[in-house]
């Protein structure tokens, strides 16, 4: 992956993501080259069938795919942050 978000103001980008899993069965293309990208005070949904890659997509960003599949080809740079808020949780 490489880190070029910012360049034109966006907080994500993700260009030409792939994942793809090595099974005993043959190879299983979960994510297929998908591309998107957000800029500060947008909200994203990611819309599609069962079985489309919603999910592993967005594990990818986080590093988290399973370790039976490989993500290649990825281009995926964030310049947000994750904080907690501050004060007591019920
Ligand atoms: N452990 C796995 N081994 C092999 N293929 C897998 C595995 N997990 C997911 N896949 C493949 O990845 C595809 C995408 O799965 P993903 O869970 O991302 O779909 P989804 O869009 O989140 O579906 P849903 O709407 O049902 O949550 C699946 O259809 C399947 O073919
Ligand atoms: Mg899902």
């Amino acid at each position: 992956m490489a880190a070029t978000a910012g360049s034109n103001g966006s907080l994500l980008e993700v260009r030409d993501l792939h994942i793809h899993f090595f099974t005993g069965a043959g190879v299983v293309k979960a994510v297929d080259g998908i591309s998107y990208g957000m800029r500060a005070g947008e909200t994203l949904g990611l819309v599609g069938e069962s079985g489309s890659g919603k999910t592993m997509s967005s594990l990818a960003l986080l590093r988290l795919i399973p370790a039976l599949a490989r993500s290649s080809e990825a281009r995926c740079a964030s310049k947000a942050r994750t904080s907690r808020p501050s004060g007591r949780t019920r």
